[in-house]
């Protein structure tokens, strides 16, 4: 899959950032299963815990707009493009509830300069609903 597109609109999310405490600005763009996007930042508190990463407030604004089912997630951030944003250890969490260990993450500093990686790779034996034993109702 050629994911120029979907880094694209991660990188334009970035400009979206409110990162006035640790000025680093992430943008994130979330691809749903049915070629859908929807696009996030992280939006900081001075409170600090309660700030929400860019991959997060993609994947709340599918969720709560009824996508369920995601194919890819492109990431672009930092203080200067210089190094790969990886998701942190909650985002990955998150992204394994919706997405599984198949999601493909994708971590760029630009169009042309990217990485590809599944799930699995960074969240591997990944916590789910198969763990409780549960079927998700809805
Ligand atoms: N951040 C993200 O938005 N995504 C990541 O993948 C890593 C970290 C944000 C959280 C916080 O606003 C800032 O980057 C510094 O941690």
């Amino acid at each position: 899959m050629d994911f120029h597109i979907l880094i694209e609109k991660a990188i334009k999310a970035k400009g979206m950032a409110y990162a006035p405490y640790s000025n680093f600005h992430v943008g994130a763009a979330l691809l749903t299963k049915d070629g859908e996007t929807y696009t996030g930042c992280n939006v900081e508190s001075a409170a600090f815990s309660p700030t929400c990463c860019a991959e997060r407030t993609a994947l709340v604004k599918a969720v709560s707009s009824g996508e369920r089912d995601f194919a890819a997630i492109a990431i672009c951030g930092g203080h200067d493009g210089a190094d790969f944003c990886y998701p942190c250890g909650v985002c990955r969490q998150m992204l394994y509830e919706f997405g599984g260990d198949n999601l493909q993450v994708i971590v760029a500093k630009t169009a042309d300069d990217y990485k590809i990686h599944l799930l699995s790779e960074l969240l591997p034996h990944g916590f789910g609903a198969k763990d409780l034993h549960l079927q998700k109702s809805k």
